[in-house]
């Protein structure tokens, strides 16, 4: 194995990347960067300070004055823990409005590049295989069908209290498929030269298993 090396993970959302990345991370002892907890966060402050979902000046200041980084797996904002504030289905939407407009995904991309520039990590997203890593030299698709996503997706909002059905999650999930599969910058696509996984019946330990076969 090289000293340095990037794993790249594409998918879906509630396909399992972020549990799988976590995990594959811990074996590894190398770093694990969430692109999706980066988009939740700028659409997180959009939100909170009124600023319309189109590019415009107010966005460009915005995202000059944005700082966005990880410390011990703590997703900081502008110096604020907002693990926990960037996880509901709002965040969920408003993530996937903001990701399609190119003035956040070029600040995004940038600082993810210069994130997997010096030291091994592994990295997901929707992007990461085809733009963000594209010479990254592990790749991967995670995915699962939408039914077993929303299933998962469902059962993490009920422990943390939402009042939300499966069939409103599905909903959600679908709606947010079609968003980041037809946007017209960096849509979600397997790169051709990444390794499908499907995930549908496996759990944590086979999924992690599959990438450390390819990796090692
Ligand atoms: O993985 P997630 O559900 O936390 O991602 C939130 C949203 O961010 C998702 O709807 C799509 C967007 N996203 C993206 O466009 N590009 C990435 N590399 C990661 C996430």
């Amino acid at each position: 194995m090289k000293e340095v090396f990037r794993v790249a993970i594409d998918g879906p959302s509630g396909a399992g990347k972020s549990t799988i990345a976590k995990s594959v991370a811990k074996k590894l002892n190398i770093d694990y960067i969430d692109t999706g907890a980066m988009y939740r966060a700028v659409g997180y402050k959009m939100n909170r300070e009124g600023i319309p979902f189109e590019e415009c000046d107010q966005l460009k200041s915005m995202l000059d004055a944005t700082d966005i980084d990880f410390v011990s797996g703590d997703i900081i904002l502008d110096g604020e823990i907002v693990n926990n504030l960037i996880r509901t289905s709002e965040v969920s939407q408003l993530a996937s409005k903001c990701s399609a407009l190119p003035m956040v995904r070029e600040k995004l991309v940038e600082i993810q590049r210069g994130m997997g520039a010096r030291k091994s990590v592994i990295m997901d997203g929707r992007d990461i295989c085809t733009n963000v890593l594209k010479d990254a030299e592990y790749k991967f698709f995670l995915t699962a069908s939408a039914e077993e996503r929303a299933e998962r997706r469902h059962k993490e909002l009920i422990e943390k209290g939402e009042v939300i059905t499966f069939e409103e999650v599905l909903r959600d999930i679908e709606n947010r498929d079609h968003n980041d599969m037809t946007r017209a910058l960096n849509p979600l696509r397997k790169a051709e030269d990444a390794t499908e996984i499907d995930s549908t019946g496996m759990n944590i330990e086979q999924v992690t298993e599959a990438i450390l076969k390819e990796i090692k």
